[in-house]
């Protein structure tokens, strides 16, 4: 057996639905759905042990990914991305156990490709061909290529400013681009237009429930690469927070297959200066966030003004004891020159914002020396050399 995918839940109203029908929110209430599992019968018929034997990649999980029949994964190879110790980094802040967990290395450069595999591979099962998908850049350059590989058709909606290596990866795959004044939030406004009148599946992240579920490999992978361990923090970019999300109820999943022990890891969300609803509306309590103003931020993926699935990333983040905090542009490409230096990997804008919150994290004495930490890069600075132009 494949998958052990079982109906979906409602994570506010907690109503149940197939799982084999195209549905995006609750048809209840309109809140998020997640997929859920038959996890009493996955802990009795498979061992952890059967995912260290196979083959590298997002795959490798199937029986925790949704798609029941393997003939239907779209892949291009996403997932198994190294989890490398930061010596350098870990030695300058004084921590014994820093890692980067390196999402550059997928397929269109970021760990887009994960929630857009699994996302695209469920709605081919479930018989959808055409897709529509309003992005801050990296997404639609994942959905292109995606869509490309499995002969279907994509339209993707993104800021007339994203980064022009997601506007040309797009455009060279087949998709049909539109740019749009503003953010994220605007492109989802036009792509919604368009889905009603062409009949496009929309794929906006957790306004369908698999791209977290992708996502979520991030979090199994992770424990898998630790010896079957979670970390003690994660330190992650938040934009829409599909990477949190995700990767919180992986590691749930985890603790009740008895595959882990103990409790999930802190998360710490990371958002710019410019762009930090998730910032304000844990320091003051709210279980939503407002929509930012005048979001900016040289981080494209962090310039999500109002996350649909606030009220989940405010819990993973209370829940587990995290916390949330922003970071200036200048600090963050500045983060990006220094990972590169001490570690070789090149980060993104938004994977570099982490160095910069942990360094604060270790100042106000909200880390322990001992306990490991990762920091997750989730995508490549090849994408915006432009912002190191005036360091070359
Ligand atoms: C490179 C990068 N990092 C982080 C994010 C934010 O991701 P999430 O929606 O998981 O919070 C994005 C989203 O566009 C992104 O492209
Ligand atoms: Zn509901």
């Amino acid at each position: 057996m494949f998958s052990y995918v079982d109906h979906l839940e409602c994570t506010k109203c907690g109503s149940v639905h197939p799982q084999s029908r195209p549905t995006r929110t609750c048809p209840d209430c309109g809140k998020v759905l997640f997929a859920r599992y038959d996890l009493p019968r996955l802990r009795r018929e498979v061992d952890r042990s059967v995912f260290d034997s196979r083959a590298s990649g997002m795959w490798r999980f199937s029986e925790l990914l949704p798609v029941r029949d393997p003939d239907n994964v779209v892949s291009l190879g996403e997932g198994g991305t190294p989890l490398m110790k930061a010596d350098e980094l870990g030695k300058a802040l004084g921590l014994k156990s820093l890692y980067i967990k390196d999402e550059s290395l997928n397929p269109t450069l970021s760990f887009k490709a994960r929630g857009v595999s699994a996302a695209v591979s469920v709605a081919k099962e479930l018989g959808l061909d055409k897709y529509t998908m309003p992005s801050a850049g990296n997404a639609a350059g994942a959905l292109a290529a995606y869509a490309a590989r499995g002969g279907m058709e994509a339209h993707v909606f993104m800021p007339r400013d994203a980064p022009f290596a997601n506007r040309a990866e797009s455009s060279a795959m087949g998709a049909r681009l539109e740019l749009v004044d503003g953010t994220i939030a605007d492109a989802g406004r036009v792509s919604k237009v368009v889905a009603q009148e062409k009949g496009l599946f929309d794929l906006s992240t957790l306004q369908e429930p698999y791209r977290a579920e992708g996502k979520k490999t991030m979090g199994l992978e992770l424990a898998m690469q630790l010896g079957w361990r979670m970390p003690g923090a994660i330190v992650y970019p938040t934009g829409g927070g599909t990477g949190i999300i995700g990767m919180w109820k992986g590691f749930y999943e985890l603790l009740e297959l008895g595959w882990v022990e103990g409790k999930p890891p802190r998360f710490i969300a990371v958002q710019a200066e410019g762009c930090q609803p998730v910032v304000k509306a844990f320091h003051e309590g709210a279980d939503h966030c407002e929509p930012w103003p005048n979001p900016h931020t040289v981080g494209d993926g962090l310039r999500v003004p109002g996350p649909f699935a606030d009220y989940i990333i405010l819990k993973a983040i209370r829940d587990t004891g995290g916390t949330a905090l922003a970071v200036s542009d200048e600090d963050m490409v500045s983060a990006m020159t220094e990972i590169a230096k001490a570690e070789g990997v090149f980060a993104c804008p938004e994977g570099a914002a982490t160095l910069v919150g942990l360094k604060r994290l270790v100042r106000e004495g909200l880390v322990d020396p001992d306990e490991s930490i990762v920091l997750l890069n989730t995508g490549s600075a090849y994408k915006y050399l432009d912002l190191l132009k005036d360091r070359v």
